[in-house]
């Protein structure tokens, strides 16, 4: 137990944290690029956010969310997700009394008690990206952009840009009525979970993962085909501004997404090969979302990727991260008395910004040599009696072989900067 992490959780220890600190790397990158400024919020928040937010048939909220009261006796919940918590703060700290619209981005991790398989864990992280206050389809396409630019510079291939459209209050109603109607007739065979949502939110029947569920709901009627004048103009719009930019996508009229926020564009992207979990990230627009946490009647729009996810697209489709740390240079001493010596030099030599590191587990000569070899350093200074009363030491570069005696303050001629 004291030894064993808690299922669906992740160490990510030295050797796998470069990939993870480059992938975060390269999304801030482009977060700056695109004009998103980065918000950080708690990783709980009070239940009631999630659900109002995500919404109360969703599988989240019904069966995936960490929840549990405060020692003040309050229902806190781990955040499943973090769409609901940036709006909350958008209204909490009055970003909506400035300049609209408000580009928001985060990384962090997030919480689902689900089935823990291959790229589906119980903590996980996310990068997401929310837009509020901007109500044109161009931003819609920025989104989408902005998150195939991430896939792009990662390396990714071989995604898939799904995109569908979820209607809005007005063809929402007509839309119900029409699944309701498809699906009264076989009812009983459905799970209890989507017999329980025929009412509440029949559209959520479409989202079940039971396989059963999935035939009979086969052939039901997709919202793109009841989408209101409006509606179905507005996706128009999007697709046309996708298509200027060059950016694939395929109409996939049964995406549904899992949150019940959504209205209007909803997309997610896919990655071939890595498994079962294949969504690599997903998104839409959520026009009512601010108005159901108190706020005014608000648009916004985001996007959220799994960051476990992309790292395993990543190492299946063969990418190359950038090479681990290793030091530019490793202090060895030769001889006890060039110990403070070594130990003066090893921080004038990071006072200059190298890389630098010494044996501190008094290590002959060979062993420390053979250590620096473990850690990849570049090269070693070596300071034995000799080095020690000339005020020299003896560079090896640990790729030629080559060793040189210098006086110390020509080191970093020698290793260069
Ligand atoms: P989501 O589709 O639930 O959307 O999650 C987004 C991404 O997070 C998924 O595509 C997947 O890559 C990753 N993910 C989800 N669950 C897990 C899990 N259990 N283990 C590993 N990775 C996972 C949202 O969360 C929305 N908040 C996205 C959004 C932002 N929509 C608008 N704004």
């Amino acid at each position: 137990m004291l030894t064993t992490k808690p299922r669906g959780t992740n160490d990510i220890i030295p050797g796998e944290v470069e990939k993870w600190q480059y992938i975060e790397d390269v999304i801030r990158d482009v977060c700056r690029i695109y004009g998103y400024r980065e918000i950080r919020t708690p990783v709980f928040e009070h239940t009631e956010l999630f659900k109002r937010g995500v919404g109360e048939t969703t599988d989240i909220v019904e069966k995936e969310m960490y929840t549990f009261k405060d020692r003040g006796d309050r229902s806190i919940t781990l955040r499943p997700e973090g769409t609901a918590s940036v709006v909350r703060a958008y209204l909490e700290n009055n970003l909506h009394a400035g300049p609209q619209p408000v580009k928001l981005y985060y990384i962090g991790p997030m919480f689902r008690y689900d089935r823990p398989q291959a790229g589906r864990y119980r903590q996980f992280h996310q990068f997401g990206v929310e837009v509020l206050g901007a109500h044109s389809a161009g931003i819609d396409a920025e989104v989408m952009a902005m998150a195939m630019e991430v896939y792009r510079r990662l390396g990714l291939k071989d995604l898939e840009l799904h995109i569908n459209s979820l209607g809005c209050p007005e063809c929402r109603p007509k839309f119900r009525s029409s699944l309701q109607e498809f699906f009264r007739p076989r009812l009983e065979e459905f799970c209890p979970t989507c017999q329980d949502r025929f009412e509440r939110n029949p559209l959520r029947i479409l989202d079940c993962k039971n396989k059963k569920c999935r035939q009979l709901a086969a052939g039901a009627p997709a919202i793109l085909d009841c989408l209101c004048d409006r509606c179905a103009a507005f996706f128009e719009e999007v697709k046309r501004h996708l298509e200027e930019l060059g950016i694939d996508y395929i109409v996939d009229k049964n995406l549904v997404r899992g949150l019940d926020y959504y209205t209007h564009t909803a997309f997610e992207v896919m990655a071939k090969g890595i498994g079962a979990q294949s969504s690599v990230g997903g998104g839409g627009r959520y026009n009512g979302l601010v108005e159901a946490c108190g706020g005014k009647d608000t648009p916004g729009i985001g996007y959220a990727l799994g960051l476990e996810r992309i790292l395993l697209a990543m190492e299946q489709q063969g990418v190359e991260f950038p090479p681990p740390w290793r030091p530019d240079v490793f202090v060895v001493t030769a001889s006890p008395q060039a110990e403070y010596a070594a130990f003066k030099l090893l921080a004038e030599l990071r006072n200059l910004g190298y890389r630098a590191d010494k044996d501190y587990n008094g290590r002959s000569l060979k062993a420390q040599m053979k250590y620096a070899g473990k850690l990849n350093a570049r090269y070693t200074v070596i300071i034995g009696e000799n080095e020690l009363e000339n005020g020299t030491a003896v560079v090896k570069d640990m790729i030629t072989g080559e060793q040189r005696e210098i006086t110390r303050e020509k080191i970093p001629e020698i290793i260069g900067r």
